[in-house]
């Protein structure tokens, strides 16, 4: 190998570890980025939680399949305001979500509400269940 061969072969092998450094440190730029955006997806937020924007769409989304007024499984109408305020001031709503013991379990067969929602439901009746 003659000096011009050595030269060149130092210049790739630099290149390669500049390249090498440039991918960890976009690598880590993108890990750094994976782990702030889940933490601020889940952020729960149950501030000025009202029936219209929060609770309402809640509950079309997991339980108005069962319990719509067309539907009404075991005779229980959460659609309506008036409807799912009967549930939410019996303690019935929010037991069934967070299956507590004495209440069933609801969505029935199905996959327990995500943590933040049962909150946002809870948030909703201690404050009064606002229709807003
Ligand atoms: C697959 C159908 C189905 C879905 C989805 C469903 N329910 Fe029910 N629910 C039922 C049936 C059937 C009953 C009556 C029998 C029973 O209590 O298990 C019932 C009963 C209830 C009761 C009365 C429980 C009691 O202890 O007296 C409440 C409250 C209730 N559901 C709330 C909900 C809420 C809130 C959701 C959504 C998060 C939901 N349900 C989703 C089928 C369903």
């Amino acid at each position: 190998m003659d000096k011009r061969g050595s030269a060149e072969q130092l210049m790739k092998r630099n290149c390669a570890g500049l390249i090498l450094v440039a991918a960890l440190a976009s690598g880590c730029y993108y890990d750094v980025e994976e782990e702030l955006y889940p933490s601020s997806a889940t952020a729960c937020d149950t501030a000025g939680v009202n029936w219209t924007i929060d609770i309402e769409p809640l509950l079309s989304a997991n339980c108005f399949s069962c319990h719509s007024a067309g539907t009404a499984s075991g005779n229980v109408i959460l659609e309506g305001y008036q409807n799912a305020l009967v549930y939410a001031n019996d303690g019935r709503l929010l037991g069934s979500v967070s299956h507590e013991p004495g209440y069933s379990a609801m969505p029935l067969g199905g996959n327990k509400i995500s943590h933040c929602h049962i909150e946002v439901i809870r948030t909703w009746i201690l404050n009064g269940t606002p229709e807003n």
